[in-house]
This record gives structure tokens, C-alpha cells and sequence, in this order.
């Protein structure tokens, strides 16, 4: 989705805005510019197309003479990827550029009344209607001018706003899409996530909905929707910069593979006291809250969602609560049964994926508890949330998720032994082996990365010139499936299905024909039978079979090509286990068919539109 970079400062601003967009880039885009105020006048420089067309075209930024601008990647929603509908986006009169991201709502209504008015518009875009609306709106008065404009704008959006008034300042705002603050003694910045600025500063605010920024070289002020000011607390990031750079990597997907077991260890241990006990900070779920919850939904989109999957079968079982498990997309829509004896766990790794948060915003309403799972600090389902648990999985960057979506898991079992700790419905003893477990599931990952590293690749190169892939488990195995369904699809473009391994003979088996690769799960004991049944089906159907499964389970050899074996643990972990060779196949897969991993193509890695 769009990023946005803002800087004002003692320096020259267009090299500083290029590197963070570049930093930005993983968001997913498709054109890319930058206004910097020189002379008293806005200059623009804009291109559809890589960063790089961009940053050719003003030379790394280093002609520009100017120590203020606004920057932003554009990833399409309103109007093809153009020149034109690249962003900024200036009134007519010259005096306001801005960049925007988010949705604009009532774009249609306001700009036929702008062009009513005689404005002619250049771009297809929702995003220009701010700038005719601040030239409209604007009577010498900067902030006042924004005040009015963001009053009639309906959705979501983060702006970027530069008036030549006041060369020496620039404007942001906040509602429903991510932007942070950024403070240096060099100057002061805004951006969508915090990689575009870390090489500047450390030192960072967050913004609630509605906050309007105004910003200087040596001053920020912050205000709220009414331009009432704001005290903030500044925060330090702690994360190494190297934690949002390759390190020597080819690719961000596979750091963030590799970088899994420390990311597990920070996300578990912390939660487990040295008396065993789970101690879930920023959550004051009670055993009474527990007892009256009578109803959980897990809401949540992508691979997110699929952490759900994992969480109903574990919480189901360990609790005995019935779980939904709803794509975000379809929950805010579907009239679902919520009320205040409802507890919804929403899980994101931004914090900022649109469906996700309106449907937050949706169970909130009518009266749901509202526990989150997030990655990004201070995102804005981290601020809706009644409870918040952070996964302390560092930067994610590559668009397909894997470290994120691992810690996510890890959560999930955290809560769902919290929960059944509280009602008593587990054993001290119990309780703690499987702690235990869980304490010792970064150690298993970190031997699997190093045991099957060479063994997938070698598959990859076996497998590249596939057209199709079938994903087959049951019960947890299933909610991998789909995991590592999703994981291939998305970097590899190979076209994969996830079944429910009982299902396949319900129509998909038809599409199973010679050479057919057939992934499947099979660490569930109490359906490996049946799973192994499954197996048989596809084979006899001359299906090239590669099955996973636990230490031990030798059985599979005689209906497999190929078998991953993967270490032993509570059945109820296996899926952070199980996950990453699929994590694996989809990057080599993808290395090996010669795509870009990082970026695969038409996705967005913070979708922050519906
Ligand atoms: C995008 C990403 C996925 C992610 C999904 C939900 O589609 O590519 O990896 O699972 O959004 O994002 P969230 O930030 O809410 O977890």
C-alpha cells in the first residue's frame, strides 16, 4: 500500500525522502514521487514505476535545493498507475501539494463539487480532492485550512501537506491509516512505518485518529481533530537498524525465515514465569471475564486469519468455548452474533489492515471484548484493542509473512493455556510440559531451518516447472495447509489449494492427474490413518507426493516421493513446526522460477484499503 515520507531540517530534503521510500518499498507500489518547496515555489517530481525511475530522474535528489518535502510510494486503488495519478498532487493555484494515503470515501461527491465550482482535476485519483479542498478552504491560516478540509473527507487517510506560504513547515494527519513522528536535532519527520526514518533518528511519537501534526524544523506540535494541542510521550525504538536491512541476505523473506527462532523465544519466554505460570502482559482478562465469555470470534485476514484456524481447533479443545473464525472482510458485513459476553481476538501484524480494523471497530460496537495480537507498536488496532499482546517478531518487511505469522501461533497457544488455566479446565502438571514444550519450539525451528535448508532447495529445483499444488491435512494439519498453500501462491505464482484432506474426493480430486504435486500434512495422530488413506487416493491417481510428518511416523514412506521429518513435540505445537519447510518451498520455489520474492507481484504488504 502507499507509503508516505515527510521532512523538514537543517538538510537537504529530497535524498533524505528517496532513501525512505526506498525503506518503504516493501508496502508494495507502482509509482512513486516527491514536492519539495524551492524558491517559494512547489516543485514536483514524479513517475510511474520502480523507485529508481524516480530517483534517476532527479539524480538521487541532490539537485533539488531544498530542505522541506513530502515523498510517497503509490500503490493503485483510484486510477490506473500513471504519471498522473502519482502523488503529490497539487491545488491549481500552486500553493498546496499532498500526498496521501488511505481511501477518500466521498471522493465522488466532492469532487463534483469542486468541479462545479470550475476546478479542473488531473488525475483519476481520490487522493486530489484534499489539495483543491485546502486551496478552497485556506485563508492565511495553515492548520485552520486543514482543520475544514479533513472535516469533510470521509474513510481513511494519512496526508502529507506542503503550502508555499510557509516554506519552512509542512502539515500531516492521521485517520485510520498508519503515520508516525519522527524527531531528530537534524529535523523532523513523518512516515508510514518506522524503517524510513530509523538511519535518522530513534525517537518517534505515535498518533491517535484525528491528530494533526505541525511540523518544523527544530518543533513539532501535535493537535487533536479540534486543533486543541496534544502532549505526547516520546518513544524510543529499540530494534537495531540492521533488523530492517537485508544483512547479507538475498531477500527479506528469507532473513525473516532464518530469523524465526530468536523471534519465537522473545515472543514466548517473556510470558512464562520462572514459576511456570503465563503472564500476559498488557491483558487483564480475570477468570470471571473468562467464565462470562460465553462466545469467541477470531477475526483477522491473509495468513493472520489462518493463525485463527490454529486457534479454534486449540482454544475449542483446551477450553471447550466456541470459536469463529472470520475473515475480517466478511465479519464486518455478515450481521454476526456479538454482544457483551463476546470476546473477539483479532489478530494483525500491521495493526493497520483496513478490514481488519473495521471489523474491530464493528465487534467493539456491539459490545465485544476486544484482545489483540499485533506485531506494529502503537498501530491502530493496537489502540482500539480492550487487551493488547505484542509478537516481538521485529520488522516484518517481505510481503509474504512468515516470522510474524510464527509468533502469531505462539500467541495463540499462550492464550488459549491462559484461558484454560484460569477456568481450571488443565493440570498444574499438565501446564507446565506443555510450557515447557512451547519453551523449547524456537530450539526445534532453528534445527529444522539448518536440517532442511539443502533438502528443499533441492526439491524447489525439482518441482519448478509445476503448474498446480495440493495442499491435504485434517485438523491442525489442515490449518497449515492453508498456510503453506498461501506461502507458495503468493511468491511463486504456481496455482495452489489447500483441502481438508476428507474433502479432496468431493470434486478437487478430479483436477489429480499424473505428476500432480500433492503436499500433504500428516502429524495428527489421532487422523493419521485417515490422512494416510487420503494420500493413497492421490497416489493411485499418479500424484508426485511430498509428505510432512513427525519423527517416527515411517508409514508414509510407501505413499510418498518425498518425507520431511520433522522433531517430536506436543501434537498441539506441530504447526509451528510444520509451517517453515512450507515457508521454505514457497521462497526456493519462488528463487527458482525467478521472481521477486520480497515483492511479489499485485501485493501490498499493509493493505490499507478494503
Ligand atoms: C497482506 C499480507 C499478508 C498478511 C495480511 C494481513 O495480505 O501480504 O502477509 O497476512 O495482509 O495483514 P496483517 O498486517 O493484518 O497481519
Amino acid at each position: 500500500m502507499c507509503g508516505i515520507v515527510g521532512y523538514v531540517g537543517k538538510n537537504q530534503a529530497a535524498p533524505i525522502l528517496l532513501d525512505g521510500l526506498a525503506k518503504l518499498e516493501y508496502r508494495g507500489y507502482d509509482s512513486a514521487g516527491i514536492a519539495n518547496i524551492v524558491d517559494g515555489k512547489i516543485e514536483i517530481n514524479k513517475a510511474k514505476g520502480k523507485l529508481a525511475v524516480l530517483s534517476d530522474l532527479v539524480d538521487g535528489g541532490s539537485k533539488i535545493d531544498s530542505t522541506i518535502g513530502i515523498g510517497h510510494t503509490r500503490w493503485a486503488t483510484h486510477g490506473k498507475p500513471s504519471d498522473e495519478n502519482s502523488h503529490p498532487h497539487m491545488a491549481e493555484g500552486g500553493k498546496f501539494a499532498i500526498v496521501h494515503n488511505g481511501i477518500i470515501e466521498n471522493y465522488i461527491e466532492l469532487k463534483a463539487n469542486l468541479v462545479a465550482s470550475g476546478v479542473q482535476f488531473k488525475s483519476e485519483t481520490d487522493s486530489e480532492v484534499v489539495a483543491h479542498l485546502l486551496e478552497k478552504h485556506y485563508e492565511g491560516d495553515l492548520l485552520a485550512a486543514v482543520k475544514k478540509t479533513v472535516e469533510h473527507l470521509e474513510g481513511s487517510y494519512a496526508l502529507g501537506i506542503v503550502c508555499t506560504d510557509y516554506p519552512d513547515r509542512f502539515v500531516a494527519v492521521r485517520r485510520s491509516s498508519p503515520l508516525i513522528v519522527g524527531i531528530s536535532d537534524e529535523g523532523n519527520f513523518v512516515a508510514s512505518d518506522i524503517p524510513a526514518i530509523l538511519a535518522y533518528t530513534r525517537k518517534i511519537y505515535h498518533l491517535n485518529d484525528g491528530d494533526i501534526v505541525d511540523l518544523y524544523a527544530d518543533s513539532v506540535k501535535i493537535y487533536d481533530s479540534e486543533l486543541n494541542p496534544v502532549m505526547k510521550q516520546v518513544e524510543v525504538v529499540t530494534w537495531d537498524v540492521k533488523a530492517a536491512e537485508k544483512g547479507g541476505y538475498d531477500c527479506f523473506m528469507h532473513k525473516e525465515i532464518e530469523e524465526q527462532p530468536r523471534a519465537l523465544h522473545d515472543t514466548i519466554s517473556p510470558r512464562i514465569d520462572e514459576q511456570g505460570k503465563i503472564v500476559l502482559d498488557g491483558v487483564n482478562l480475570t477468570k470471571e471475564d473468562i467464565e462470562k465469555c460465553d462466545k469467541i470470534y477470531i477475526v483477522a485476514c491473509g495468513s493472520a486469519y489462518h493463525v485463527g484456524i490454529v486457534g479454534k481447533y486449540t482454544i475449542e479443545k483446551l477450553t471447550r468455548k466456541p470459536v469463529e473464525v472470520d475473515l475480517a472482510s466478511e465479519f464486518r458485513y455478515r450481521d454476526p452474533i456479538v454482544n457483551e459476553n463476546t470476546l473477539m481476538i483479532i489478530i494483525s501484524q500491521s495493526g493497520e489492515t483496513a478490514d481488519t480494523l473495521a471489523a474491530l471497530k464493528e465487534g467493539k460496537r456491539m459490545g465485544a471484548r476486544i484482545l489483540s495480537i499485533v506485531n506494529v507498536v502503537g498501530s491502530s488496532i493496537a489502540n482500539e484493542s480492550d487487551d493488547v499482546l505484542y509478537t516481538w517478531a521485529g520488522p516484518e518487511i517481505a510481503v509474504a509473512t512468515t516470522k510474524a505469522y510464527s509468533t502469531q501461533l505462539s500467541m495463540i497457544y499462550l492464550i488459549a493455556l491462559y484461558m484454560a488455566d484460569k477456568l481450571g479446565m488443565i493440570s498444574e502438571e499438565e501446564l507446565r510440559s506443555n510450557l515447557s514444550a512451547l519453551l523449547d519450539v524456537p530450539n526445534l525451528v532453528e534445527e529444522i531451518i539448518k536440517k532442511n535448508d539443502p533438502i528443499v532447495r533441492e526439491l524447489a529445483e525439482k518441482y519448478k516447472e509445476i503448474d498446480h499444488a495440493y495442499y491435504l491435512g485434517r485438523n491442525l494439519d489442515y490449518a497449515v495447509a492453508m498456510e503453506a498453500s498461501l506461502k507458495l501462491k503468493e511468491v511463486s505464482y504456481v496455482h495452489s489449494e489447500a483441502y481438508a484432506a476428507g474433502e479432496l474426493k468431493h470434486g478437487t480430486i478430479s483436477l489429480i492427474e499424473q505428476d500432480t504435486l500433492v503436499v500433504a500434512l500428516a502429524s495428527c495422530s489421532k487422523v493419521l490413518e485417515k490422512t494416510l488413506s487420503n494420500i493413497e487416493e492421490v497416489k493411485s491417481r499418479g500424484a508426485l507426493v511430498l509428505t510432512l510428518t513427525s519423527e517416527g511416523n515411517t508409514a508414509v514412506e510407501s505413499v510418498s516421493d518425498h518425507v520431511i521429518y520433522l522433531p517430536k513435540t506436543k501434537e498441539m505445537f506441530m504447526p509451528s513446526l510444520e509451517v517453515v519447510p512450507m515457508q521454505m518451498l514457497g521462497y526456493y520455489m519462488a528463487i527458482a522460477r525467478g521472481c521477486d520474492v520480497d515483492k511479489p507481484r499485485n501485493l501490498a504488504k499493509s493493505v490499507t484499503v478494503e
